[in-house]
């Protein structure tokens, strides 16, 4: 199979296998129907999942969270209900959102949501019943494990299956997924478990009415989780616009911050290192020239070669990025990465000189990717020089400007994914309309563009 279509049949693997595992564990469960079927009691548990299903809130990395493990949880320890019969089904109908009614999704992505679902509420269901016999009633240490359990079951099931889908769907490692969306809300996700075992419980003992005043803690989590994708998407959207001013103020005609941040990404995942630290790097990456604000214009644009007082204050930019960033305490970590980002490994670069080892790792990644967009992009001064001869440039100066593990790292990466792997942005380009024209392409674009949801 070729490379470029692996992730297509990878794809299409893991729907078949959810679509086919999910209707099977839905036919196992109904036929034959099991006796006791308290319809008003599923229509409940389905009415309250359903209400929760109607807010998703759509995480960074193409994953939607919801609230609605709460009830589910809830059908699975109501011993009112003919489970696992009645916990399948409220999770096939009661997930519905109005995006699937509304015909949003393939019908393929509308199944997959379901069955989904109904897998992981299955999973939750079968670990409660192989755990049912060593805990005695009132016993609650057994309980507490028995809900930690289920949840672990149900919890796990759900988030893989999420995960995994959208890292197929949009090309993106299984690892950022989970880092960008489920890591930092997985404690608030994971509290449902037990809300939803004093839902089955008030239920079961005060009666199902009081189960329905769980919606008011349930909504204020749902509040939660969508502040942290607000705030994520607030905080890339801002430094994307700000990588794109500083572009703007350098003189190149579209993302050329945004390309460089994308290569130091590529290298940084390459070489291995953790998700935080690859963040780390892109965000270096895309505000790495920042401090040429305070460089001047006339220096900033000059097409000729600057002379030695010109270059002197050039030289001073990654000292006055530093120095812009240093009191943002999000942006802080990125402090020691933009300073020496004109550190050259043999010691000869600027501000502080610094070799070899002593340069932070992510300082000499962005050296590195920047020297190569530079070469493999046109400027106002220059037209790219092509990949190979920005290879050859590279290679003849690593050890001397570069770290050459960075440059065998980056030219592994090419010979992988070819020379337009860094090509595709999903920046607009730079450029300076006129007022009509803004307004023109506000009327025709009015959706707001993230960059950076993956
Ligand atoms: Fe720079």
């Amino acid at each position: 199979m070729p490379a470029r279509w692996a992730p297509v049949g990878r794809l299409a693997l893991l729907v078949y296998s959810v679509l086919g595992a999910g209707s099977c564990v839905l036919f196992a469960v109904s036929v034959p129907a099991p006796q006791g079927i308290d319809l008003g009691r599923i229509f409940f548990w389905t009415a309250i999942t359903l209400a929760l299903a109607a807010l998703p809130v759509r995480l960074p990395g193409g994953v939607v969270a919801h609230t609605t493990t709460a009830p589910l949880i809830a059908a699975v320890f109501d011993s009112g209900l003919a489970n696992p019969f009645a916990v399948c089904w409220i999770a096939f109908v009661g997930t519905l959102e109005l995006r699937d009614l509304r015909r949003e999704l393939p019908l393929w992505g509308t199944l997959y949501n379901r069955f989904d679902y109904v897998l992981s509420a299955f999973a939750a269901y079968v670990a409660l019943q192989l755990t049912q016999t060593s805990v005695r009633p009132g016993d609650p240490l057994g309980t507490i494990s028995q809900i930690a359990i289920a949840g672990i079951a149900f919890s796990f099931v759900n988030l893989i299956l999420g995960v995994s889908l959208a890292s197929l769907r949009t090309g993106t490692p299984l690892s950022r997924v989970w880092s960008i969306s489920v890591s930092n809300v997985l404690s608030g996700l994971v509290a449902l478990v037990p809300l939803g075992w004093l839902m089955a419980e008030i239920g079961g003992k005060v009666g199902l009415w009081a189960a329905f005043l769980f919606l008011v803690p349930l909504y204020l989590a749902r509040f939660s989780f969508s502040k942290y994708a607000e705030t994520r998407e607030l905080f890339f959207g801002t430094v994307s616009a700000l990588s794109q001013a500083i572009d703007a103020k350098d003189g190149f005609t579209r993302g050329h911050a945004d390309r460089v941040s994308r290569i130091a990404g590529a290298i940084a995942r390459e070489l291995g290192l953790s998700e935080r630290q690859i963040e780390q790097i892109e965000l270096a990456g895309l505000l790495h020239d920042i401090g040429k604000i305070g460089v001047e214009d006339r220096i900033l644009m000059k097409p000729q070669r600057l002379d030695s007082e010109e270059q002197e204050l050039m030289r001073r930019h990654p000292i006055y990025g530093a120095s812009i960033l240093e009191p943002s305490a999000a942006l802080r970590p990125l402090v020691q990465t933009i300073l020496h980002h004109h550190e050259n490994y043999d010691g000869s670069g600027y501000p502080e000189g610094l070799k070899g080892e002593e340069i932070p790792l992510g300082s000499r990644i962005i050296i590195v990717a920047d020297a190569y967009e530079a070469m493999t992009s046109d400027r106002i001064y220059r037209k790219s020089i092509g990949h190979d001869r920005a290879m050859d440039q590279l290679n003849r100066f690593k050890g001397l400007q570069f770290d050459p593990t960075i440059v065998r790292c980056l030219q592994r990466i090419v010979e992988k994914k070819g020379a337009d792997a860094f090509e595709i942005s999903d920046l607009p380009p730079i450029n300076y309309e006129t007022l009509a024209e803004l307004r023109h392409r506000l009327a025709r674009e009015p959706v707001v563009r993230d960059a950076h949801a993956s």
